[in-house]
């Protein structure tokens, strides 16, 4: 999984929002849609705000762009400010062309009886759409990529998990202490994610370095999922100077 290291994070964002960017317009060029699949949480807001100024000053065009959000809180409302719908609306496809159709996300409030036939549903409209073009993933200080946290399969569909203790603890100041944090989540699966055609695990500051390390130095295996991006055919890891500096 090669490296690249920025000085600072905007410099990483503005070279991500540039993969993206360049990819989005070869294939309108080519008359073709984009399939992204999208995450939330501190580490893409650089780059969704980047995408947006491509947007507004170069006219980016996003009409062909398809989103897919990676995962989602399950059981809090759909208007929590913590729902990743909202969270990537606010942060992102709100200020951009894309188009509302284009736009899929999980649903936190799915009857638990209709739960397999949402996340089948989700996997059958990023098949229907030609699977990932690209795949945005941020890291949990667990090497987990979505919400696939620690020995989640690599065959692993779009499911319902059960949220590894680091992971609520991590966003346990964002719902006013941890015992409000969801015990669940829904993930978009790491078999998608790891068919999609680029990745970009994007890493800033240096809590993230051990698990930096882990993932790209270390053995792939399913404690740290991310480590199954070593095997991918275009996966790349973009880091700030903090986030790669245990790296040998
Ligand atoms: C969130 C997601 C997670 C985050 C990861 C890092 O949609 O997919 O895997 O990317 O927890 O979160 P931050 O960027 O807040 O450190």
């Amino acid at each position: 999984l090669p490296a690249f290291v920025f000085q600072t994070g905007k410099d990483l964002a503005l070279h991500a929002a540039q993969i993206i960017s360049r990819l989005i317009r070869e294939r309108s060029d080519l008359g073709q849609s984009t399939v992204l699949g999208l995450p939330t949480g501190s580490t893409p807001v650089g780059t969704y705000r980047e995408l947006i100024r491509l947007y507004d000053e170069q006219g980016l065009d996003f009409s062909n762009v398809i989103i897919f959000c990676l995962d989602e809180f399950y059981g809090i409302a759909k208007d929590n400010p913590q729902s990743h719908r909202l969270w990537l609306a606010e942060h992102f496809f709100n200020h951009v062309n894309v188009k509302q159709e284009n736009v899929h996300c999980l649903d936190s409030q799915v009857v638990a009886s209709d739960i397999e036939l949402h996340c089948r549903r989700y996997d059958d409209l990023i098949q229907g759409a030609g699977g990932f073009d690209l795949v945005l993933l941020g890291i949990g200080r667990n090497g987990h990529i979505g919400f696939n946290e620690p020995f989640s399969m690599r065959k692993s569909r779009t499911r319902l998990c059960t949220l590894d203790p680091i992971t609520r603890q991590g966003c346990a100041s964002d719902f006013f202490g941890e015992s409000n944090v969801p015990v669940q989540a829904l993930t978009v699966g790491l078999s998608p994610i790891l068919a999609a055609r680029h990745v970009l695990l994007l890493a800033l500051g240096e809590h993230k370095a051990a698990i930096v390390t882990e993932t790209l130095e270390g053995v792939i295996s399913d404690r740290v999922p991310a480590s199954y991006l070593q095997e991918h055919v275009d996966a790349r890891a973009l880091l700030d100077l903090p986030a790669a500096g245990l790296l040998t």
